[in-house]
This record gives C-alpha cells, sequence and structure tokens, in this order.
C-alpha cells in the first residue's frame, strides 16, 4: 500500500514541469550523480569508458523530455547527432538511446521523423545502433507507426516494449526481426490499457520475452531483477538459443555487482548511461519503481 503511494507520488513529480525546470537551473542534487553520468558528452563518455574497461558495453541517452518548439526539438537532434560523433571518435563500445518526444513528436510528427533520419544515418555512417525508448501510453501509436517508416529506410534503429501493456503480445509479434528491448514498463498507466498487478505484470513479462527470442528476434533484456535474469538464461540455455542473440541491460548505478557477474559469465550486459542536465523525470521515475531508491538517493546527499 505504502508502496503504492510512494510510486504514484513520484510519477506525479516526474511530470511536473515547474520543479523539472528548478532541478535543470540547480545541477545534479539529491542523489542523481550516482545514476546520472554528469551532464556533458565528455562526462559520459568517460563512464562509458569506465564500464567498458570492465566488460561492460553501453548505451547513452541525452536526458531531455517537454520539447515545446521546432528550434529545441532541432536542437536536442544535433546534440544526438553530436554525441555519435563523439562515441565513434572516442572509440568506445556504445550505443545512442534516445526519446521520440524530444525530437519534437508532439511538436511536429515530421519535423520528428526527420531528426531521427539525421541521427540514423549518422549512426548508419559509424556503424552504430539507435534505441528508441517507450514513452508514455499516449505516444505509443505515433513511436511504433514512426519507427516502421523509418525501418523502411534503416535497420540500425530499435524501440522498446512494455510488459504492462496488454497489447505487448501483439506488439511484440509486429515487431518481428526488430531488436526490441523488453521492459515491465516505467510509467503510470490506466487500467483500461495496463496490467496493475506486479506478478501479472512479471508473468506478462517472461511472456514475451520468451516470444521474442522463439521468434529469432534480437532481444534486449532490460530488468534489475535477478529472477527474470536467471528465467532468461535457463530458457536461452533449454532452447539451444545462442547469447549472440540477447543481452541483458541495467541502469548506470543500480545493481552493479550483478552487472558485473552477468558480464564475467559471458553474456553481453549493456549498461545504460544517462547524462545531461535535464535529469529530474527519469531520476523521479527511479524513485517511483522502487522506495529503496529513496534511501539510495538519501545516502547520495550525504556523498557528495
Ligand atoms: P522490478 O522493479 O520489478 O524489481 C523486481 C525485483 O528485482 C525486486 O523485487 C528486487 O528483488 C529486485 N531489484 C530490482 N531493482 C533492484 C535494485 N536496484 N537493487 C536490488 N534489487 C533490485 N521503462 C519504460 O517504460 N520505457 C523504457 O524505454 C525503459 N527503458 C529501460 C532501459 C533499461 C536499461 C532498464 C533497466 C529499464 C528501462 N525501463 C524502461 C524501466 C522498466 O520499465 C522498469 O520500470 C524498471 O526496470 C523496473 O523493473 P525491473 O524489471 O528492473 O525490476
Amino acid at each position: 500500500m505504502m508502496e503504492m503511494i510512494l510510486r504514484n507520488f513520484f510519477l506525479f513529480l516526474s511530470q511536473n514541469k515547474l520543479l523539472n525546470k528548478s532541478a535543470k537551473k540547480y545541477g545534479l542534487k539529491l542523489g542523481a550523480k550516482q545514476v546520472i553520468a554528469g551532464e556533458t558528452i565528455e562526462d559520459a563518455i568517460e563512464t562509458v569508458r569506465k564500464l567498458n574497461d570492465k566488460g561492460l558495453i553501453c548505451t547513452v541517452d541525452h536526458l531531455g523530455e517537454f520539447v515545446f518548439n521546432r528550434e529545441e526539438a532541432i536542437e536536442s537532434a544535433d546534440y544526438c547527432v553530436r554525441t555519435l560523433e563523439a562515441i565513434a571518435a572516442s572509440g568506445v563500445n556504445c550505443n545512442l538511446s534516445l526519446k521520440l518526444t524530444s525530437l519534437g513528436l508532439d511538436v511536429d510528427r515530421n519535423l520528428c521523423r526527420d531528426n531521427m533520419r539525421k541521427i540514423l544515418a549518422t549512426a548508419e555512417k559509424h556503424n552504430n545502433f539507435v534505441r528508441i525508448d517507450m514513452e508514455d501510453y499516449a505516444h505509443l501509436d505515433a513511436t511504433l507507426d514512426l519507427l516502421n517508416e523509418l525501418r523502411r529506410e534503416y535497420s540500425n534503429v530499435g524501440t522498446a516494449v512494455q510488459a504492462y501493456l496488454y497489447r505487448a503480445e501483439r506488439d511484440v509479434e509486429n515487431l518481428k526481426g526488430t531488436s526490441i528491448r523488453l521492459i515491465k514498463g516505467a510509467y503510470k498507466e490506466s487500467h483500461k490499457v495496463a496490467i496493475q498487478d506486479k506478478n501479472e505484470i512479471d508473468e506478462n513479462y517472461m511472456k514475451i520475452i520468451k516470444q521474442h527470442l522463439l521468434n529469432g528476434s534480437y532481444a534486449a533484456v532490460a530488468s534489475h531483477d535477478h529472477n527474470v535474469i536467471e528465467k532468461v538464461k535457463q530458457f536461452a540455455k533449454e532452447n539451444n538459443i545462442p547469447k549472440s542473440q540477447f543481452e541483458f541491460q541495467m541502469l548506470y548505478g543500480f545493481r552493479t555487482d550483478l552487472q558485473l557477474a552477468i558480464a564475467k559469465e559471458g553474456y553481453t550486459m549493456r549498461i545504460y548511461v544517462p547524462f545531461g542536465n535535464d535529469w529530474y523525470g527519469y531520476f523521479m521515475r527511479r524513485l517511483a519503481e522502487r522506495p529503496q531508491n529513496v534511501a539510495f538517493a538519501a545516502r547520495g546527499i550525504f556523498n557528495k
């Protein structure tokens, strides 16, 4: 009960535009530093290099939410292009994750598509890959629609599917052959579209992971849940699914021992490394996911 109250509270805060604005002004505070790799591309590359040295590969995400106009959307796309250039120049093992709303999905769908084309062309030039994060349900159809259009031109792009959605199985089927990040889902969604019971979400999560793997498609299993990770390893072994057909993903700063252990076992372990000054919404969603993260954040306040 308390967990649910906290979850809703932090999800509510995550959508507060005023607090988002102030957070940008005051820099990385409240423990955010432990889960966000600094504010600049250079900070992110340095973090990625350290993770690479430990056998972990990465995806970086330049944090950005609430883009209101064309200029901001274009600026955000240019930043993604510069990030891909910096990754290539530095030689680190890392791809890019991004959110379509930060590229103008709510401003002008075609502008967003053109921004994505620019980014994907840069990624293609450097033989790299771009993953579209999945946002709230209100953006799902527009995201999948744009992805389908982009995939006619580019193969170096994929997205994520949220297991809490009733339609997840159908979306996974439609995305056969596409690299998908499979996740439980981080937003507060209505019972009309999303499963609310945690055990049922976990069940559906395993179901769609197995479905995508049996389809012969590439799966990025993004979860900190050790039960899920063990079940996926077991399932892959039993079904002769090679380690090259899937990877595990976790967020920067979470369960670092488990990340290293998974990599040591010879699995691909990719760390999602967020950076930038627009960290507020991301940080609040992480607090919503796990009340214990509040203690983690509080420790950060005193360990600066
Ligand atoms: P969950 O929170 O369900 O926890 C299950 C169990 O795992 C816990 O009971 C505990 O035992 C253990 N556990 C979890 N976290 C732990 C910790 N920090 N320390 C110790 N034990 C822990 N969401 C979205 O909507 N769109 C997206 O694009 C993405 N992208 C994304 C990328 C990556 C790399 C990750 C890891 C996650 C996302 N997510 C996401 C978030 C995702 O949807 C989900 O909200 C969180 O990962 C939380 O669910 P988990 O599966 O990690 O475990």
